[in-house]
């Protein structure tokens, strides 16, 4: 009888701890596209069975979904395996597996940044609320200004340039959040030129865009949307590539421990901080303890602490000639890389990319190799034998096509050709 009745509570017990998962995070397969509603708001995960990296955000989604719930979000989480829910996975355009995405008036965003629970919680927040956030009052203007490294505001009333602002958030709200504010609601020290103004506050000061210096606004906002020294990811690394700025980088041990590499950080900081108007332009500043996308970039193990300037759209880096110790070594770091004295190394032509693949296979494979020789010898011989036959009837069919890295690079690519997005190896 007690037996009886243990089994009934494990029942509902049970049955409570499913329904209150699937409270958080809905399964979604391809009847989701006819039911869900126009103004719905979701944020999916797109998964595979076998993807060791979508496991790995079981726990941290299942959070993002209690956590969005409990503080009453509009968004709803759902997540859906891409290899049963084929058509959805198609319609949404997924390629690599996990793929974070939201869904907000039928027009869908990438999450482009590290899978941390707080960094997707705030894309989520971010993209699920109002694309322009109107800060009416002056205290709402401190508060946000107290929250927000880096604070893009619209000033002015509907405009030419706010529709430009808007196009411009559409795109770019899946990096940094948008506002717009009345002119009365600014501290009463900042200078506007004129009205409507699109201005930047940030690293304790602001720069308003002019259509004349600046060019197109959204091209402006994506290069101004960087405080002048941080942290820097290789997600963030990736999307300052865009820009085509340079980006100087103390690359230094994880948790910051050892003197030297404090004294490295501080050393591109205080350059940042100091010589900001002459390199601000062409370069970011900051410093980088996941140093896996670098030793990929430049096919070697990184010495901790050091110093290297990336330069993103084309896979070069710049190293400097001798040791830097000082804040005049770094400088002249710096001028010898714009001045052209210091050479790119790396790059991203036929070689240098056919290197790096063998690099990244080789740092994929020697783990496997050494703990399962056979199994590594399969994978590595039976791709390669294929690649063989591959490379065999391509060079036979085009002789001279890998004969001069540059050309080769604008025979192939004439538009700039990025590394490959920066995956989640060891960060998460
Ligand atoms: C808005 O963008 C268009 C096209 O990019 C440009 O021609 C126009 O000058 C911009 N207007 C303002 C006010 O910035
Ligand atoms: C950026 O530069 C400003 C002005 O030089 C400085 O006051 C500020 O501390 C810097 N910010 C960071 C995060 O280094
Ligand atoms: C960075 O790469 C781009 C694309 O190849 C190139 O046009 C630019 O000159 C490079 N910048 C520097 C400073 O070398
Ligand atoms: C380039 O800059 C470095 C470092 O400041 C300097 O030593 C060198 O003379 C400069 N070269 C040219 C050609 O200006």
């Amino acid at each position: 009888m007690s037996d009886r009745r243990h089994m009934v509570l494990l029942t509902v017990l049970l049955f409570v701890s499913v329904v209150s998962v699937s409270a958080f995070v809905e399964e979604l397969d391809d009847s989701f596209l006819k039911r869900k509603e126009a103004d719905d708001i979701w944020l999916i995960k797109f998964y595979a069975p076998w993807c060791t990296f979508c496991k790995k955000l079981d726990p941290i989604w299942h959070q993002i979904g209690s956590e969005l719930r409990s503080l009453g979000s509009p968004v709803q989480v759902g997540k859906s395996d891409a290899t049963t829910a084929t058509g959805l996975a198609k319609e949404f355009k997924v390629i690599n597996y996990p793929a974070i995405l939201m869904l907000k008036k039928n027009v869908k965003y990438n999450y482009p940044g590290a899978r941390t629970k707080d960094g997707i919680t705030d894309f989520a927040h971010r993209v699920g609320g109002p694309l322009i956030r109107p800060l009416s009052s002056q205290q709402l203007f401190q508060h946000a200004m107290s929250r927000h490294d880096v604070m893009i505001v619209y000033v002015g009333a509907t405009s030419e340039l706010k529709g430009n602002y808007t196009l411009a958030a559409e795109e770019l709200i899946i990096h940094t959040y948008f506002f717009s504010a009345t002119r009365d609601v600014l501290p009463k020290a900042v200078s506007l030129p004129s009205l409507p103004a699109v201005v930047v506050f940030k690293d304790g000061t602001y720069f308003t865009y002019s259509e004349e210096r600046d060019g197109d606004l959204k091209l402006w906002i994506n290069k101004e949307r960087f405080p002048n020294f941080s942290q820097i990811d290789s997600y963030t690394l990736y999307s300052m590539g865009e820009s085509g700025k340079l980006v100087l980088l103390a690359l230094v041990e994880e948790n910051l421990l050892c003197d030297e590499s404090q004294r490295s950080k501080s050393l591109v900081e205080a350059v940042a901080a100091e010589h900001r108007e002459t390199y601000r332009r062409n370069f970011y500043f900051g410093f980088m303890v996941d140093t896996n996308y670098i030793s990929g970039l430049m096919m070697s193990e990184v010495i901790v602490p050091s110093y290297i300037v990336v330069n993103l759209s084309s896979d070069g880096y710049f190293l400097p000639l001798g040791t830097v110790d000082t804040k005049h070594h770094l400088l002249d770091f710096l001028d010898g890389v714009m001045n052209g004295t210091i050479k790119s190394q790396g790059g991203n032509s036929i070689t240098q990319r056919t290197r790096r693949l063998i690099y990244d296979a080789k740092v994929t494979l020697t783990p496997v190799f050494s703990q399962a020789p056979l199994l590594g010898c399969f994978l590595v011989g039976f791709p390669v034998a294929l690649a063989a036959v591959f490379c065999y009837l391509c060079c036979k069919a085009r002789p001279t096509l890998i004969d001069d890295d540059d050309d080769g690079v604008a025979l192939l690519a004439p538009s700039l050709q990025h590394r490959k997005k920066p995956t989640n190896k060891k960060s998460d």
